[in-house]
């Protein structure tokens, strides 16, 4: 195959990519963007800030414009992210207790009530657990709201859209021997024998030298797999861009049958978040670097 997304779905799963709404006017992102990925996640746009800016009013314009550009390219949407502590509107972090506790349920209504069957995978929650070895949540003003939250969330998001699968999303639980990792799985584990609907994990993997790739990510993976959720790689991109350990990401997501697919986060080094660590799979020309050649390869 020639391009990412038709290597991927030779196997069923998707290669897909983060799309930021104000760079699909630049030809040469839109154009490899929409050649190599079938599909998409907004890399802001759906979260609680852009889409709900003021309390009560609900503003999907770029949440939209990446929406429909995926959707007319014939590309799946996975939508990011309902339920975290980062990213919130003003409004919403000078709330606490129950009054915050409704303003989630709310945000989750809103938003998948407008996207109601058209996503195929929601992170519904982002973020909840706090890093190094305590296995604790994080500490936010949601997690103040009460243990709860979390399956609250899930279980609001299933009302609302029975169609989409309801993943958890985090960051620094690739390493099946980190606390974090753990802490998370034995959620997920609780969450599934308690009936808590949830459908999927997200690994985000921003993978750095604080937090490196390890061979045992294939582990971590199938162990979540085998307690019945679906995961899959959603924000990857590696500090310095390794051939061998992008191959090593998707030998590890195609060694799994529920990995659903692997997600970049972003076209060009110059469009990431990190672009001092030049983590993508293109140069900012828009030429492939190695690292494409190699996932193109192990696809
Ligand atoms: C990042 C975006 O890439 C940046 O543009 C933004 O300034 C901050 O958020 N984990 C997540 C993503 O779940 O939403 C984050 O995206 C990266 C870390």
């Amino acid at each position: 195959e020639s391009t990412l997304g038709a290597a991927a779905a030779q196997s069923g799963r998707y290669f897909g990519v983060a799309i930021a709404a104000n760079r699909l006017s630049d030809s040469t992102y839109a154009t490899i963007a929409n050649r190599e990925f079938n599909s998409v996640t907004a890399e802001n746009e759906m979260k609680i800030d852009a889409t709900q800016p003021q309390r009560g009013q609900f503003n999907f314009a770029a949440a939209d414009r990446v929406y429909n550009w995926a959707v007319q390219n014939g590309k799946e949407v996975r939508g990011h992210t309902l339920a975290w502590h980062s990213q919130q509107p003003g409004w919403m972090q000078s709330l606490s207790g129950s009054a915050l506790r409704q303003a989630m349920i709310d945000h989750i209504n809103g938003v998948m009530a407008h996207y109601k069957g058209k996503i195929a995978q929601w992170d519904v929650v982002n973020e909840a657990f706090a890093d190094g070895s305590s296995g604790a949540r994080r500490d936010s003003n949601l997690q103040r709201t009460g243990n709860d939250w979390i399956e609250v969330a899930f279980r609001a998001a299933r009302a609302a859209d029975p169609s989409a699968k309801l993943c958890y999303n985090d960051y620094n639980v690739e390493n099946w021997t980190w606390a974090k990792t753990q802490a998370m799985y034995n959620m997920v584990r609780d969450f599934k024998q308690r009936g808590v609907p949830i459908d999927c994990v997200g690994f985000q993997s921003h993978f750095n030298s604080g937090s490196p790739y390890n061979a045992n990510f294939r582990t971590t993976l199938q162990n979540f797999a085998a307690l019945g959720v679906d995961v899959a790689v959603t924000e990857l991109d590696i500090q310095g861009a390794s051939s061998t350990t992008y191959a090593n990401v998707v030998n590890d997501c195609l060694a799994v049958s529920r990995c659903l697919g692997i997600t970049v986060w972003g076209v060009r080094d110059s469009d990431s978040w990190r672009a001092g660590d030049t983590p993508l799979l293109f140069n900012n020309d828009g030429s492939k670097k190695p690292a494409y050649t190699a996932v193109l390869n192990a696809l």
